[in-house]
């Protein structure tokens, strides 16, 4: 496969790259990551993944390049003719969206025109597979939600959301996810491109440089960890009552996701699907809270600060669409998952 992975540098992009450069088959893998490198912690993902390739068995190239360039990205499309993008660079944050929303629509919608534009004029065979959102629903309003003691449950839904609820942007990062979800899905309908969009809520796992902004997991446990070691360290901030919930889905998952979805191109084009761990693995802000006080013996300390904009108080996908279109269902459970993030926060950060 020759797979180009816009952001690759980044937590999800250099897993899958790392994936796809251990892989042991007759057919070699090309991979070339697509990297501005803005991301703390994108420079150590690059040297890592240089560890993995080697020219013989499955060749690793770097190019360093913004998706904001059409000239960056299309250089790069007509030099590799990609059979698959990997579309994973963006702006992450929804806080940081709100205090630049015009840098984020140029990363996230005007970079997804980009690819999508050098696809449609240079490669129309190459197949796209984004990175979209949960925050394309809104504030899912609607769902009937009772407050139990430490989440908040739907009262009739039984297996997540799936894809049937109409979409409302909110925050611009929710606009900018949205409107990029939408292209991918008009140029498979319109121009007939291989576009499938994946929306997320949480992803997890080693090799994610949480900040205080993104990566609430990683985060988290970071905090605990470092409560561990020095527990006279001053308290910690939860936006909200820390009942909301969302399925966790682990990084190994989310990569075996993306590799399905080219697998199934041919049924899976023009589709969105609803990526995430499932609702056996749910968990609210709460209960990792009690999880990692448990299993580090510690006690946490935290004050809580008011809502984030458009939080919302329950999201969990409904994978059946994925699990009958790309025959992909989340293997690893929480408790596995969690294990593998305290571990790489420990080797990461010198703890
Ligand atoms: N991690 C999650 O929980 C999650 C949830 C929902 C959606 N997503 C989406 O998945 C994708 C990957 O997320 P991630 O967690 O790996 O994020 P990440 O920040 O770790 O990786 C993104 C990468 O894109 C690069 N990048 C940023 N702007 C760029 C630009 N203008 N040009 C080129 N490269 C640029 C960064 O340097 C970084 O390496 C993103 O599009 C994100 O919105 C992630």
């Amino acid at each position: 496969m020759k797979a180009l992975i816009t952001g690759g540098c980044g937590f999800v992009g250099s897993n899958l790259a790392a994936y796809l450069l251990e892989q042991d088959g007759p057919e070699q893998n090309h991979v070339t990551v697509f990297d501005n490198l803005s991301r703390h912690g994108a420079a150590a993902n690059l040297t890592w993944l240089r560890t993995l390739s080697s020219a013989e068995h499955n060749p690793l190239r770097f190019l360093h390049g913004d998706v904001r360039n059409a000239f960056d990205v299309e250089a790069v499309v007509k030099q590799v003719k990609p059979d698959v993008i990997f579309h994973l660079a963006g702006q992450v944050a929804m806080t940081t969206s709100v205090e630049s929303p015009r840098r984020d629509f140029e990363i996230n919608v005007l970079g997804s025109i980009n690819v999508l534009e050098s696809v449609r004029q240079c490669s129309p065979e190459t197949a796209i597979i984004y990175a979209s959102s949960n925050k394309v629903y809104g504030n899912l309003d609607h769902l009937d939600l009772v407050e139990a003691e430490t989440r908040y449950e739907p009262r009739t839904l039984k297996q997540g959301v799936d894809e049937s609820v109409g979409i409302e942007f909110h925050t611009p990062y929710g606009c900018s996810k949205g409107a990029a979800d939408q292209y991918m899905l008009d140029y498979a309908r319109g121009f007939g491109l291989k576009t499938v969009v994946f929306r997320h809520s949480t992803i997890y796992g080693g090799r994610q440089f949480a900040t205080y902004d993104q990566g609430w997991v990683g985060w988290f446990c970071r905090q605990a960890l470092e409560v561990k070691a020095n527990p006279g360290r001053a308290p910690f901030t939860v936006s909200g009552d820390g009942k909301q919930v969302r399925d966790l889905l682990h990084v190994s998952d989310a990569v075996r996701c993306y590799v399905a979805a080219y697998e199934h191109i041919a049924d899976a084009r023009g589709h969105a699907f609803n990526i995430g761990g499932g609702i056996e693995n749910s968990m609210s802000l709460l209960e990792l809270l009690q999880f990692l006080e448990a299993r580090l013996e510690i006690k946490l300390d935290y004050t809580n600060l008011p809502w984030r904009q458009s939080d919302q108080k329950f999201f969990v996908a409904d994978n059946s669409k994925a699990a009958r279109v790309i025959a992909w269902v989340p293997l690893m459970t929480r408790e596995q998952g969690l294990e593998t993030v305290l571990e790489w926060e420990l080797g990461s950060a010198n703890l």
